[in-house]
């Protein structure tokens, strides 16, 4: 583990710089290409921790920062074990009393599902921040330096204690729960449904809202309790669609499937018969929406979850209540339960 780079003066005259540690895990902010036009072509999980780190000297007026190399990988590859490597070493970092600050550059394809298992895990205040950038560093107009420099900022910052753990992207504050990729290709991809929980403007953090949900030290998920998680798998709801892929995961040892539903989380009459066996065999079956801004499932609405014994996922994505269940089933095989998590988290 490095030293901080002790020259970080204060940006506020009372305030003595924070010690702000940034976890590199890859993706494109890591990324380099063959040339300055490419935005869009290049290679992921390429330029080390210590390089970003030294390739941006305005950091050391925001803090005192030092690195460390978790993982070198596209978030797309991102395991099970990924996650819980990576949330341990948060963990560990934020009761640290050397430590005001956590960032973590990630990927931007899975920096959705890692920022929500962060926020529903590790039970610190301090601000964890992750970040990505949609353009490598050696491309024209690149997003990376001042996305990294705005979430080092904020993870800095003692305004952005006890907000859960955020993303900063495009000179937005999002919470780790809503925030989700919402155009691939574009440098203002992230969105958060129920809108950014504020702004990072010239080096400053600006808050419009706080999150509602239990997150961090509210949560009855603890990081350092957990040493695996179950299987739950994704399947997508669409026209013609047949319960094949629900049987296939269920065969392959998932616990629980979360229905990627068209419109209100919404099954096929062909699926039904298929999803109600799974549960009379013990799956839990969790119905989510498919639409990618903002699907909102509601229990008993276009399916009788009560006589079914399903789950309902509340504004949560497919790939965020995947997160929810493998972390819920790792404490209740109960569907009230599960439910009472859907809603509180
Ligand atoms: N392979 C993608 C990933 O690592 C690149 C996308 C990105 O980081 O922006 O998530």
């Amino acid at each position: 583990m490095g030293a901080y780079a002790q020259t970080a003066q204060t940006t506020d005259a009372a305030r003595k710089p924070a010690n702000v540690v940034v976890l590199a895990t890859g993706g494109t902010i890591a990324g380099a290409g063959a040339s300055a036009s490419n935005s869009a072509t290049y290679q992921a999980a390429k330029v080390p921790v210590d390089k970003l780190i030294a390739g941006l000297p305005e950091l050391t007026s925001v803090a005192n920062v030092r690195g460390e190399q978790v993982f070198q990988i596209a978030s797309e590859s991102f395991t099970n074990a990924n996650l819980l490597q990576l949330g341990k070493r948060v963990a560990e970092l934020a009761a640290s009393n050397d430590v005001d600050g956590i960032v973590i550059t990630h990927g931007t394809d899975t920096l959705e599902e890692t920022a929500y298992f962060l926020n529903l895990t590790v039970h610190s205040e301090k601000p964890v921040v992750v970040v990505g950038s949609m353009r490598p560093g050696t491309a024209l107009s690149a997003d990376g330096a001042l996305n990294l420099v705005n979430a080092v900022t904020v993870a800095g910052d003692p305004t952005a204690r006890g907000q859960g753990v955020l993303a900063v992207m495009n000179d937005e504050i999002h919470s780790g729960r809503d925030v989700t990729k919402a155009v691939n290709i574009r440098t203002d991809a992230f969105r958060s449904p129920w809108g950014p929980l504020g702004m990072v403007v010239e080096g400053k953090s600006y808050w419009f809202r706080a999150p509602v949900k239990r997150h961090t030290v509210n949560s009855e998920f603890d990081i350092t309790q957990i040493s695996e998680l179950p299987r739950v798998d994704i399947a997508y709801g669409y026209g013609n669609v047949s319960d094949v892929a629900y049987k296939a995961f269920a065969d392959a040892g998932a616990k629980a499937l979360i229905h990627a539903g068209t419109g209100n989380g919404s099954v096929a009459a062909d699926v039904v018969p298929g999803l109600r066996a799974l549960r009379e065999k013990g799956l839990f079956i969790i119905r989510s929406s498919r639409v990618n801004q903002g699907g909102f499932v509601l229990r008993n609405a276009e399916q009788p979850d009560d006589k079914y014994d399903w789950v309902v996922a509340h504004d949560l994505n497919p790939q965020k209540a995947r997160i929810l269940a493998m972390l819920a089933l790792t404490k209740t095989q109960d569907t009230r339960e599960l439910q009472r998590i859907f809603w509180e988290y």
